[in-house]
């Protein structure tokens, strides 16, 4: 990891220019609010310094030159539109994560649209139902294009926000760097797709190494993380601080201490925080990952300015957000179907597995990715359009598997048995080795819908699935 930041970046820090410190997070593209037309998007390739001061920049791919990608800002019940142009050279799409979208905008290869070729457009359209914190991705050789940079945040604003200072986003980037800065190449290889997938050497908040974050006495911030990595899975502590998860994946949640203090965020996953800022002028804590066991780090640091705090004790507001507008799955009538994750190393490999996979299967069936392109998969799960749908994921491998199903956010209704603490609407859920996760969401739309493992390296080796709704 890279030392230090650039000198005027620490310049900044102890200028009284701090707060107007939004300067130091990554410039966005807004959408014009409620504005009728389209926003344009690219890919293409571009170069960025992820690392910091004495590393050159890397050759990476980006939306819009940028990494991440420009961040997408829009009004609840607005529609948004998004011409998109692909200057890769291959093909991709653009995956809208966690939207309820029309499955012909969804940006999955097959199901939703043909793989938009290198050179060619796509114009994106979809009303926006839910607020809250989404973001977008490619749905086309995700492993690799993931990992090159293409990752962006979508951000749906509530008609009606909770009342905060300031409203941070970082996206949480892991990238595998040689010492030059380059990317590693190695992609999918079978040492990370048979284990815990692609995690990287260098953790990045909005396309950076940031080894601080400034902040001031007093003031209340909403703080959107976006886990946009391969595989890298997050445990943050915010030393000094008590967060209130407000919303996950997006979807607003009865306000709670995260458990045991820590904010866990598997690969897709999104938590919305309240922070107030209850440190000292001039004061400094550590936001420590501590995920994986004996690799604890520094993710970066909270960095007090010298003004004087905003105010004396906490903000006196609500910070409960307003709910989507979700159908609620009926229990009482739910059809059930389950999910069994299995393989993996150690694990029963799917029959007929060669030396580049499939490694994982879902139910038995092994889909590999390309399958998904130029023709459907056939379904692993079909329900009627309209329905409630029980699931049990269960996992009955060694390794972290968080699960993401396109087209549907759904209610968690318990883990390893037990009711869930709080009933969380998601659209990823986290599995631990051995862990069971039961779901129920209503089957809103008919078409065939992504049902995988978003640590890309597995999905791309046998789990992944579809689920069609019929009409
Ligand atoms: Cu963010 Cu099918 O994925
Ligand atoms: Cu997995």
């Amino acid at each position: 990891m890279p030392p230090f930041l650039p000198l005027t970046r620490r310049d900044l820090l102890t200028g009284s220019a701090l707060l107007a410190g939004a300067a130091l997070l990554p410039r966005v593209a807004r959408a014009a609010v409620g504005e009728g037309t389209a926003v344009s998007l690219s890919a293409g390739p571009a170069r960025a310094n992820l690392a910091g001061t004495g590393f050159p920049d890397t050759a990476v791919w980006a939306y819009d030159g940028r990494i991440p990608g420009p961040e997408l800002r829009f009004r609840q019940g607005d529609t948004a539109r998004i011409a998109f142009a692909n200057g890769l050279p291959e093909a991709t799409t653009i995956h809208w994560h966690g939207l309820r979208v029309p499955n012909a905008m969804d940006g999955v290869p097959g199901p939703s649209q043909p793989p938009v070729p290198a050179g060619g457009r796509f114009d994106y359209e979809f009303p926006l139902k839910d607020a809250g914190t989404f973001w977008y991705h490619p749905h086309v050789n995700s492993g690799v294009q993931v990992a090159h940079g293409l990752t962006g945040a979508f951000i749906v604003e509530e008609r009606e926000p909770i009342r905060v200072d300031r409203d941070l986003l970082w996206l949480l980037g892991d990238w595998r760097l040689t010492r030059e800065a380059e990317l590693a190449g190695g992609f999918g290889h079978p040492m990370d797709a048979t284990h815990a997938g692609r995690i990287g050497n260098t953790v990045t908040i909005n396309g950076a190494v940031r080894d601080s974050v400034p902040v001031r006495a007093g003031e209340r911030v909403r703080l959107r993380l976006i886990n946009a990595a391969n595989a890298r899975v997050f445990a943050l502590d915010f030393q000094g601080h008590a967060p209130r998860v407000i919303a996950l994946d997006g979807q607003p949640v009865t306000p709670h201490a995260p458990a045991d203090g820590k904010v866990v965020l598997g690969p897709g996953q999104r938590a919305d925080l309240v922070i107030d800022m209850e440190g000292r002028p001039g004061e400094g804590f550590d936001v420590v990952d501590g995920f994986y066991p004996r690799m604890a780090y520094r993710l970066t640091r909270l960095t007090y300015s010298a003004e004087a705090p905003l105010r004396d004790s906490p903000l006196d507001a609500p910070i409960a957000l307003a709910a989507n507008p979700l159908p609620e799955p009926e229990l009482a009538g739910a059809v059930r179907q389950d999910v069994v994750l299995d393989g993996g190393m150690h694990g029963a490999m799917p029959k007929g597995a060669g030396p580049r996979g499939p490694f994982w299967a879902l139910n038995g069936v092994a889909a590999m990715n390309h399958q998904s392109m130029g023709h459907h998969l056939e379904p692993l799960i079909t329900v009627k359009r309209g329905q409630t749908q029980v699931t049990a994921f269960v996992n009955e491998t060694g390794w972290w598997h968080p699960m993401h199903l396109h087209g549907f956010p759904f209610r968690v209704l318990s883990r390893n048995g037990r009711p869930a603490e709080h009933r969380e609407w998601r659209d990823t859920v986290l599995l631990g080795p051995r862990e069971t996760a039961e779901i129920a969401f209503v089957a809103e739309e008919a078409g065939d819908w992504m049902l995988h493992c978003h640590v890309l390296e597995h999905q791309e080796t046998g789990m992944m699935a579809v689920l069609r709704v019929t009409a």
